[in-house]
């Protein structure tokens, strides 16, 4: 097996004494690339003070994703649905970018980072200055018209009572994020594929690789021989077949590889 630098390449799993090796590796490979793809998942939000989906202190520890975020309920009771997705949508009005999000814009910036595919739905990304970024799930900060399908800004709505009705029809509104029985936005998929199938290396980031399809990019990458690299403080169901883990808080290993590669080009 080679990767984009040509060596010959064994997948390098991260031990305490490897770490910064890994990092230096990492930096290396990302320093001479241009066609780099992320893929980010809740933990890169997490310093931003929305907490993740899944383990310990998870958003799922207080509310059951089939009962809240689940299509046939949320037509069936949208007042139930909304209150608890309000509480959620209220901590993801007020938050901002962590100096993970910045470090991926940062690497926009450097030519290197092309394009970001999201699973989070909390805007962070573009807000940090990405430019292309997917909405895999779709974005809490908009609602959408179950009836008229007319998209608002959650300011531009009437909350004072729930569910919200839309201005134009009267239909209820829902978050404009991807729930449960509802499948990926056409065009978002087809974007994330073809970003994927061509970039030379892709950086998984926090994300736990649960929830498909988006747990299959990371291979598709692969399969069209990318280098996958992915940082996360916690193995995930994608490490086994990662080429390299680094394993640490995206808002520390990002900024240290963004340091590490402007050393690397003198800049
Ligand atoms: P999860 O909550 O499943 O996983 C979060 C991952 O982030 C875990 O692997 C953590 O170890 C990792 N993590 C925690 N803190 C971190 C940090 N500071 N830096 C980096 N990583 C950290 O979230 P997702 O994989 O994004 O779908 O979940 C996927 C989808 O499941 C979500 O988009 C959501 C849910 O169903 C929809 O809303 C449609």
């Amino acid at each position: 097996m080679e990767d984009i630098s040509g060596k010959k390449k064994q997948p390098m799993y991260y031990f305490q004494e490897s770490k910064s090796v890994d990092v230096q590796e990492s930096a290396k490979l990302l320093a001479k690339a241009s066609g780099v793809v992320a893929l980010t998942g809740a933990g890169i939000s997490v310093a931003s003070g929305i907490r993740p989906f899944r383990g310990k202190g998870g958003l799922w520890e207080k509310y059951d994703p089939e009962e809240v975020a689940n299509i046939n309920n949320f037509i069936r009771n949208p007042a139930a649905s909304w209150v608890a997705l309000k509480e959620i949508m209220d901590v993801v009005e007020v938050a901002l970018p962590n100096p993970a999000h910045l470090a991926l814009a940062a690497l926009e910036q450097m030519g290197i980072l092309r394009s970001v595919i999201t699973q989070n739905v909390d805007g962070l990304h573009q807000e940090a200055g990405n430019s292309f970024v997917i909405e895999f799930h779709g974005n809490t900060r908009r609602t959408i018209c179950l009836e008229c399908r007319a998209v608002y800004a959650v300011g531009e709505i009437n909350m004072d009572s729930l569910p919200p009705y839309c201005p134009a029809c009267d239909g209820v509104l829902k978050p404009d994020a991807v729930f449960f029985g509802e499948t990926i936005p056409r065009t978002a998929l087809e974007q994330a594929r073809t970003e994927i199938q061509s970039c030379r290396i892709a950086l998984v980031i926090g994300t736990s690789g649960m929830v498909e399809p988006a747990a299959s990019l990371p291979f598709l990458a692969r399969d069209y021989n990318a280098v996958v690299i992915e940082i996360n403080p916690e193995r995930s169901f994608l490490t086994p077949r990662v080429d390299y883990f680094l394993e640490g808080r995206a808002e520390e290993v990002l900024p240290l590889l963004v340091e590490q590669i402007k050393n690397l080009a003198g800049k």
